[in-house]
């Protein structure tokens, strides 16, 4: 059984999807043993307290240097035993510290089909806006290795979601996390967990 560790930021739809796919059994060769939130308020916080999994506050404004709050992380991660470092909705961009102390053993999703409407400054709702302005009609999800390049690891999986006429950032979030991400996230989670 590998432990997985999961990162949020806020509302934690996704993290509350990898809860419910352990539940169910999409998720059986993986368990959730910690949830750090960089936002003390964040609902992810909630989710994980609810599901009885520990949840902790690690706030990037609690170090002075970017190295120092990686490396907060990546003790925190140690000491729980973790295997996999799931980033679901968490963001902060993550450094080098934490790359190097988990090779190929960090994965994000990301809500577009990369690399499409991805890299720094694109992130939650400002992701579908751009979409939107460009004039798409396929968007989707993407989960990734996470690597140096922000959004340029190794695609793991990717789900298409069709863009409706009179779709909003709103309205096509939603879509993409019920059609793909809340799908995507958890299969990659346990194609990882199982492999080896
Ligand atoms: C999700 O749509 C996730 O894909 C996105 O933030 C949202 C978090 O929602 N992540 C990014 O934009 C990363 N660049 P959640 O907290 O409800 O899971």
């Amino acid at each position: 059984m590998k432990k997985i560790g999961v990162l949020v930021s806020g509302g934690g739809t996704n993290l509350q999807a990898i809860l419910d796919a352990e539940k169910s059994g999409i998720i059986k060769s993986g368990s959730v043993v910690t949830v750090v939130s960089n936002k003390k308020d964040a609902f992810a916080l909630k989710r994980a307290e609810n599901a009885g999994v520990e949840g902790v506050v690690i706030e990037r404004k609690a170090f002075d240097k970017a190295q120092d709050f990686d490396r907060a992380i990546v003790e925190h991660m140690k000491s729980r035993g973790v295997d996999l470092i799931v980033m679901a909705g968490f963001l902060c961009i993550v450094g080098e510290e934490l790359i190097k102390a988990y090779p190929d053993k960090i994965i994000n999703i990301h809500p577009s089909l990369i690399p499409s409407f991805c890299g720094a400054g694109f992130y939650g709702l400002k992701v579908h806006k751009a979409a939107l302005d460009y004039g798409v009609k396929v968007s989707g999800a993407t989960v990734h290795f996470v690597n140096g390049v922000v959004d340029g690891g190794k695609i793991i999986a990717q789900k298409a979601v069709y863009v409706e006429e009179n779709d909003t950032p709103e309205t096509l979030q939603r879509r993409i996390m019920e059609q793909a991400e809340w799908v995507i996230l958890p299969q990659a989670i346990e194609k990882l967990c199982s492999a080896n």
